[in-house]
């Protein structure tokens, strides 16, 4: 395990590319993978991530050539044309618990047999929530005790009608992935709104998908043909940015072509609450997705009170929750998070490591089952953090230790290549000290 030493900061100032989209990645690797034809795919995130999702593209015989480095980079994936070949060995899907959803979803009509592999936290991540539609649509999935190994025997699916239980754009693609290779029309509907990347990317490969009111349906048997495209920037990543940007009086970022889709733009309206001016200096489309550069500084908080993330804002905020919360302490009135008990099935139990961390930094909180209450205008001073080998966890301390009196030590920093290899290079360069 790797640890990072980050000292206390002036101000941030300076702009920043950060890396693709690492869920937009996750969806163009897959369905580039199951598609006729050359997909080129520039701005791939350079996380670990959907790394994973490409090498399982690999391993079920689609063809990934990277060409060049750095942000110049693409990568050209030539798909199987709808028949993925059985892998020679297990599929790794490492930390990554998109890919292994997705790809449930997307390898489970066709005729062999998979297994699907992770690391120990993904392992431990719940998995029933993909059994259950699959099966619906006629998959044999084995769990053991409800997680990872899946084993698979895949074969011809039929559509259903399904209502998420709980919000997750995950299990949603799961279902509009094995749908559109299902017999009959598959519906499904979302009591909460997740993030609509897989709509997109479904229809820039050439799937229709409809929507009527909150139910959305693909027909099976469409095939899909490879595309050119651009990844926008992560919001996730800038997140942690944005965030920094909060800490001090005179700071000034700008950060570019960063994806807006509205289903994660609500951020923005948090970072605004919490005291950022946010100006958007462009935005244009790309197969459906928007993207823009963003100029982030502090400006003033209105409200004398807690900001609250709860209900659906909750859904479209979630993996930003940490970097939020770790900032918390430092903002005028503080922040009350509710309704994120998914937080605790993550990559760790992001609300106890945040507690712990915070706690460790100094901070007062209290801590709920679904979320917790963080006071503002507290001061908090360096401390040893444990990442848990959480790549959020390890890049939300970093930032609140920009804020914080001494030196912190981040234990497994090194989690942040997971979605952010460059993360304590980037921060560096923009950290004034
Ligand atoms: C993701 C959906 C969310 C999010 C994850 C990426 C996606 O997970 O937390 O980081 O790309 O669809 P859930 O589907 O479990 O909510």
């Amino acid at each position: 395990m790797s640890t990072q030493i980050i000292r206390p900061a002036r101000t941030l100032q300076g702009s920043l590319t950060v890396p693709g989209d690492k869920s937009i990645s996750h969806r163009y690797a897959m369905l580039a993978g199951l598609a006729e034809g050359t997909s080129r795919l520039s701005n791939f995130s350079t996380g670990a991530d959907p790394h994973s999702s490409l090498a399982c593209m690999e391993a079920l015989g689609a063809t990934v050539v990277k060409h060049g480095s750095g942000p110049a980079s693409v990568i050209e994936v030539t798909g199987v044309a709808g028949a993925f070949r059985h892998p020679a060995t297990a599929l790794d899907c490492g930390n990554s618990g998109s890919t292994m959803r997705m790809l449930a979803g997307l390898i489970a009509p066709h005729p062999h047999t998979f297994t699907l592999i992770g690391d120990h936290s993904l392992t431990l991540r719940p998995m029933e929530r993909i059994r259950k539609p699959l099966s619906e649509m006629g998959a044999k999935l084995e769990l053991v005790d409800g997680h990872a190994p899946i084993t698979i025997h895949g074969g011809p699916l039929h559509a259903i009608d399904f209502t998420t239980p709980i919000p997750s754009a995950q299990v949603k693609t799961a279902v509009l992935f094995a749908g559109l290779q299902a017999e009959g029309t598959t519906s499904l509907s979302e009591a909460i709104r997740t993030r609509d990347h897989s709509e997109h990317a479904l229809k820039a490969f050439g799937a229709t998908l409809t929507r009527s009111g909150e139910k959305l349906s693909i027909a099976g048997g469409q095939k899909l043909k490879g595309i050119d495209a651009t990844v926008p920037g992560d919001i996730s990543s800038a997140a942690f940015f944005l965030c920094a940007a909060l800490l001090f009086p005179d700071s000034n970022l700008v950060l570019d072509s960063i994806g807006m889709n509205p289903t994660r733009a609500a951020l923005l309206d948090v970072i605004t609450a919490l005291g950022g001016r946010i100006k958007v200096l462009n935005v244009e489309e790309h197969h459906g997705e928007l993207i823009g550069s963003i100029q982030v500084n502090r400006g003033v908080t209105t409200s004398a009170e807690p900001f609250v993330i709860s209900g659906s804002l909750t859904a479209q905020v979630i993996d930003e929750l940490p970097v939020l919360a770790a900032i918390a302490p430092f903002t005028a009135n503080g922040l009350i998070i509710r309704d994120a008990q998914e937080l605790r099935v993550k990559e760790s139990d992001r609300i106890a490591l945040v507690a712990r961390n915070l706690r460790a930094m100094g901070a007062e909180l209290t801590e709920h089952p679904d979320g917790l209450e963080i006071p503002g205008g507290q001061s908090l001073h360096g401390a040893l953090i444990d990442s848990g080998t959480d790549h959020r966890i390890a890049m939300a301390f970093a930032i609140a230790a920009l804020r914080a009196t001494g030196e912190t030590e981040i234990d497994g920093a090194e989690a942040a290549a997971i979605s952010f290899p460059e993360f304590f290079s980037s921060l560096d360069m923009l950290a004034q000290r």
